[in-house]
């Protein structure tokens, strides 16, 4: 069965303590929280001090993604927030190695996650220090656009990169992941969706949650 991570940027802030009950009451494993810097990605979204105060009432995973630049100035603020699983841009890290190993000294998890045009293979060197790769299947900024097919390959081209290499990383896809793609995502290899547009627009949130965790079973 996936991990199941709902992004809390499609969440309705107005009723941010309800939408946060609703997924510690539901089938999903972690909360998907997209931090944006207005550089890195032409959005801007939330930061730490709302992501503590999402902590004193969420009771699973804390799933970070940085859309930012200079990520490392602000690995020990993120876990001060909260953060169990820290993820950075590939194409915002010139010292990648480097910072894996300061965001894991921090008692994270490692996340390292790739644009749309970023091939998976950047990653041979360093697969074995990365504890979780996020595949972005849209171009980052944004909720609500539609999935990019060429993800799939790139699911697939990883896997076996993992597997070569007798590593545990997990994949993670994330942009545009619905009831129709998410098969053949966890068919390819994903470990963990991220469902923002999918999962808060639908009718039944709870429900949606149950039926992305059935796929592949
Ligand atoms: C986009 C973010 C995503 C976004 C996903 O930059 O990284 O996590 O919230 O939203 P959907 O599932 O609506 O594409
Ligand atoms: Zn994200």
């Amino acid at each position: 069965m996936p991990i199941i991570a709902p992004s809390i940027l499609s969440a309705d802030f107005l009723n941010l303590g309800r939408d946060i009950e609703m997924v510690n009451n539901s089938e999903a494993d972690w909360f998907h929280l997209d931090v944006m810097d207005g550089r890195y990605v032409p959005n801007i979204s939330y930061g730490m001090s709302i992501i503590a105060q999402m902590k004193k009432k969420a009771t699973k995973t804390f799933d970070v993604h940085l859309m930012i630049v200079e990520p490392e100035k602000y690995f020990e603020e993120f876990k001060k927030a909260g953060t169990d699983i820290l993820t950075i841009h590939y194409e915002a890290s010139t010292h990648l190695h480097r910072s894996l190993q300061a965001i894991k000294a921090l008692g994270m998890k490692a996340g390292v996650a790739l644009n749309p045009h970023t091939p998976v293979q950047v990653l041979e060197h360093i697969i074995q220090e990365v504890d979780l790769v996020l595949i972005m299947s849209v171009n980052p900024g944004f909720g609500g656009q539609k999935f990019i097919p060429q993800a799939l390959d790139k699911v697939r081209a990883l896997k076996q990169m993992i597997n070569a290499a007798g590593s545990n990383t997990l994949i993670e896809v994330d942009g545009g992941v619905t009831l129709e793609n998410a098969p053949q995502l966890v068919a390819a290899g994903t470990d963990a969706l991220v469902a923002g547009n999918t999962v808060f627009s639908a009718p039944d949130p709870v429900e949606m949650i149950k039926k992305l965790k059935q796929v592949g079973k």
